[in-house]
C-alpha cells in the first residue's frame, strides 16, 4: 500500500497505552466510559477501544451505525445531539440503545411517539445544561445558558411533569457535558455540585436514577505533546469519586473522546516550498485546513516537527496551500527547512481526520497505522517510490 502526503499515521501503541492508563485509573467498579465516536471514527481506532471494553457514545444514526458494525452491544450504545431526526431516533429505539440522551421537552413528545410506534419504551437520560463555565475556548464550551445543549436547569420540573405523561419512556440517567479540551478540572467539580443539586431534587419528587453521565472533555497538552503523551486520568476520575454524591447502584458514565485518541495521531506532511516573505519565511505544505481544520476554526496550534532536519531552530510561518489565510498552521520554530522535508503536525488523533473536507476538490488525508509500518521506514519506501516514478 502507498499513500503520499497528507496522510495521518497512528500510533496504536500509544492509544493501547492510554487506554491501559485509564482503565487502570479508574478506581470504582460502577464507573464505565463510553468512547466519544465524534473525536475519531477511523474502523482500526474503534476495534482498539473495543477490545478494551468501552462503550460508545454517539451523535448520529450514522454513528450508531458504525458502533454496531465496529460489534460494540446496544447496551453499550448512548446516542445525544441536539436536533436528532425521526430516523435517527427510530434507529436508536429499534436497536434498544442504553440511552437517548434528550435535549428539549419538545423531543420528549416525538421519541414517545416513535418508540409507541415500536411498541418499546425508550430508556431516557435528561441532558441538563448545567451552567457551569468549562474555562475553555468559547467555540468549545457547551454547559453555559447562552448555549444550545441541554435543558435548562430551571425547566427540569417541567420536563419531569411531561415524561411522567408519557408511557412509552423510562427516565433513567441524567446527561451533562460541559465542554471540551478542558485542562483545568475545577470546572468537573462544579459540575458535580450541580449534578448533586439535580439527583436531590428528582429524588425528592421520587425518581431515583440508574446513571449519572459527566459527558467528556478533559483536554490533552498540545504544546508540549511529548511531556504528556498519556493524560492525566488519574485526576480526573478523582475528581468524580470526591464531589459526586452516589446513592448505592448508580452508576457514573464519562464519555472521552480527545483524552483517548488525541496523542495518537499525527499529520504528515510535505512542504512544497519554503518563501522569505516580508515579516516571516513561509513554509508551505501539501496538507492544509481540509485536513486539520482545528486551528483554523478554534486558532489552536499544534506542536510541529520538521522529522526530516536538525539543527539550530528557526522562525517559520506553517501554511497550507488552499485559497484562504485561516489556513495556517500558525508561527513556530524549525530546524533550516526545505522543500522534500517531512514535517509532523503533533497531537491530532482527535478531531482531525474526521473533520476533514474535500474543499477545493482536494483529496482527503488518508490513514495509516503503527502495526502495518513504522513511520520512518514508511517515509523511506514512499520516497522510493517517488524516484521510481520520476525516472
Ligand atoms: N460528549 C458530548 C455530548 C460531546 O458533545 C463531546 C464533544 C464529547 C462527549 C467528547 O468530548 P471530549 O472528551 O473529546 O472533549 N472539534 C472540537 C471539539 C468539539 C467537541 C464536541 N463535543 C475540537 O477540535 O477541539
Amino acid at each position: 500500500m502507498s499513500v503520499s502526503t497528507p496522510f495521518y499515521y497512528y500510533d496504536l501503541t500509544l492509544l493501547e497505552n492510554t487506554l491501559a492508563a485509564m482503565q487502570a485509573a479508574i478506581n470504582n467498579p460502577n464507573f464505565k466510559v463510553h468512547y466519544a465516536i465524534k473525536a475519531n471514527a477511523e474502523d482500526r481506532i474503534l476495534q482498539t477501544i473495543k477490545k478494551q471494553g468501552l462503550g460508545a457514545d454517539c451523535v448520529s444514526g450514522n454513528e450508531i451505525k458504525k458502533a454496531l458494525e465496529i460489534g460494540f452491544e446496544p447496551n453499550d450504545i448512548v446516542l445525544a445531539g441536539i436536533g436528532k431526526s425521526d430516523e435517527e431516533l427510530d434507529l436508536a429505539i429499534s436497536q434498544g440503545i442504553h440511552s437517548i440522551n434528550c435535549e428539549s421537552i419538545e423531543e420528549l413528545e416525538v421519541i414517545n411517539e416513535i418508540a409507541a410506534k415500536h411498541d418499546a419504551v425508550a430508556n431516557i437520560a435528561f441532558r441538563i445544561n448545567p451552567n457551569v463555565d468549562a474555562q475553555t475556548h468559547h467555540k468549545i464550551t457547551t454547559g453555559l445558558n447562552e448555549n444550545k445543549f441541554g435543558i435548562p436547569i430551571t425547566e427540569l420540573d417541567a420536563a419531569v411533569d411531561e415524561i411522567l405523561t408519557h408511557k412509552n419512556l423510562a427516565l433513567k440517567g441524567i446527561h451533562f457535558h460541559i465542554g471540551s479540551q478542558i485542562l483545568n478540572l475545577n470546572p468537573f467539580a462544579n459540575l458535580c455540585q450541580q449534578a448533586n443539586h439535580v439527583i436531590a431534587n428528582l429524588k425528592a419528587r421520587g425518581i431515583v436514577l440508574e446513571h449519572i453521565n459527566v459527558g467528556g472533555g478533559l483536554g490533552i497538552n498540545y504544546t508540549d505533546p511529548e511531556s504528556q503523551l498519556v493524560p492525566n486520568f488519574v485526576e480526573y476520575f478523582r475528581v468524580f469519586e470526591k464531589f459526586l454524591n452516589l446513592e448505592d447502584g448508580q452508576t457514573v458514565h464519562f464519555e472521552l473522546g480527545r483524552s483517548i485518541v488525541g496523542q495518537c495521531g499525527s499529520l504528515i506532511s510535505k512542504v512544497l516550498y519554503v518563501k522569505k516573505g516580508v515579516n516571516s519565511n513561509f513554509a508551505i505544505l501539501d496538507a492544509g485546513m481540509t485536513d486539520l481544520m482545528r486551528p483554523a476554526l478554534y486558532n489552536a496550534f499544534h506542536k510541529i516537527d520538521n522529522i526530516s532536519k536538525e539543527g539550530e531552530l528557526e522562525p517559520y510561518h506553517v501554511v497550507g496551500p488552499i485559497c484562504e489565510s485561516s489556513d495556517t498552521f500558525g508561527k513556530t520554530d524549525l530546524p533550516k527547512t526545505s522543500r522534500g522535508d517531512y514535517l509532523k503536525i503533533r497531537s491530532a488523533g482527535a478531531y482531525g481526520q474526521v473533520l476533514s473536507s474535500n474543499y477545493n476538490l482536494r483529496d482527503r488525508a488518508a490513514a495509516v497505522y503503527s502495526d502495518e509500518v513504522s513511520l520512518e521506514e514508511y517515509i523511506s519506501n514512499n520516497e522510493r517510490i517517488e524516484e521510481l516514478e520520476a525516472v
